[in-house]
């Protein structure tokens, strides 16, 4: 018999109409378009306007019609709807459940996934394993975030660097051995006290003192974070090529998180990988967290050739990380 692969077969991105650039930001915290621009690689991220819009489940269905329409898919089709998200609309209720509902995907069942800023990378391993069972044949995974709406505008440290935006990807069968081929995931709970939002959890419930505190926004000790998301995210991606035995010229694009241009750089060096072959967007969008890979594919699907290798890595709080090798398909 032959062997089902998961292989993508379609990619849709969408990010807010609103801008906003580092010479904005200087007029709300103490900062500078240089000290941005140099410690991160940011010049401007989308933001989520009311106006626009509400919750990331907005942006999850923005993403998802670009594939609807590019495709002529019929949504009654698709079998499973994954958001893979850090900030979903509402806690308890599913957001990818509205998301299916609302794009027409009647016949799907639908949840969320929540790893942080790996979320988008441990959802194309659960899509994958959807498809490669055989029982299932469209899953649609989205990778959503409205980060804008757990920031704290005050805090120079975290609001320079997040986004808004939604990027989508369509998973289907494979039988010529293209789509996902080696994933290496990673989680090391130790790391939650450097990156994450302490209230409105069931750990710490939201009060009137856990608002006055400000715990409803994300905090991170910057340093440390980079520290680990360096060296791990190098570490895995070096691991996943030579498992494969890919040398850096079988690599074809290396496809990062975009959390930080530097992180991506020693990943990139640490691979042996030129510039050229480095997918990067994160001076327009910031990081995205859950949206910052599928929208990569979607900003460089032009490029993208039918065999290329690419191979993903990502690192996130958590901690959460991975790498993913997987042949494009179309
Ligand atoms: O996606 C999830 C994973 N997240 C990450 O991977 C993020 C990893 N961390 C980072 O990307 C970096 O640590 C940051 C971009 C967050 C910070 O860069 P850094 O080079 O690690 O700077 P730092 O935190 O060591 O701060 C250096 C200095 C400090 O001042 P002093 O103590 O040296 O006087 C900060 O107070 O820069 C100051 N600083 C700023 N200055 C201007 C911190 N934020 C800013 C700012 N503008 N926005």
């Amino acid at each position: 018999m032959t062997k089902i692969t998961a292989a993508i077969t379609a990619v849709g991105g969408y990010v807010p109409q609103f801008v906003l650039t580092n010479k904005m930001l200087e007029e709300m915290v103490e900062t500078n378009d240089e000290w941005i621009t140099s410690r991160t690689g940011i010049k401007e991220r989308r933001i989520l306007k009311k106006e626009e819009g509400e919750g990331s489940s907005y942006l999850a269905i923005q993403a998802a019609k670009k594939i609807l329409e590019k495709q002529h898919l019929d949504p009654a089709e698709i079998d499973l709807v994954i958001v893979a998200t850090a900030t979903p609309d509402s806690m308890v209720a599913s957001t990818a459940a509205f998301v299916a509902s609302e794009i027409g995907a009647k016949n799907a069942f639908a949840y969320d996934l929540l790893a942080a800023c790996s979320s988008f990378l441990f959802g194309m391993s659960t899509a994958a394993r959807y498809i490669e069972s055989g029982r299932y044949k469209k899953v649609l995974l989205i990778g959503a975030d409205k980060m804008s709406s757990i920031i704290d505008y005050t805090d120079r440290t975290t609001c320079i660097i997040f986004g808004d935006g939604a990027g989508a990807v369509l998973f289907e069968p494979n039988t010529e051995g293209l789509g996902l081929k080696d994933e290496y995931l990673r989680a090391d709970g130790s790391g939650r006290q450097f990156l994450g939002m302490e209230g409105g959890g069931s750990l710490l419930p939201a009060t009137e003192q856990t608002v006055r505190d400000r715990k409803h926004f994300i905090f991170q000790d910057g340093k440390t974070v980079f520290k680990f998301a360096v060296s791990n995210m190098a570490d895995v991606a070096e691991r996943i090529m030579k498992r494969n035995n890919l040398a850096d010229t079988d690599v074809s694009w290396l496809v990062p998180h975009q959390a930080n241009k530097r992180i991506i750089d020693a990943t990139a060096n640490r691979m042996g990988l030129d510039q050229s072959k480095v997918l990067m967007n994160i001076q327009r969008y910031g990081n995205t967290t859950s949206a910052t890979l599928p929208l990569l594919l979607s900003d460089y699907e032009d490029k993208l050739k039918k065999g290329d290798n690419l191979v993903f890595a990502a690192f996130g709080g958590g901690f959460t990380w991975g790498s993913i090798y997987l042949k494009w398909a179309y």
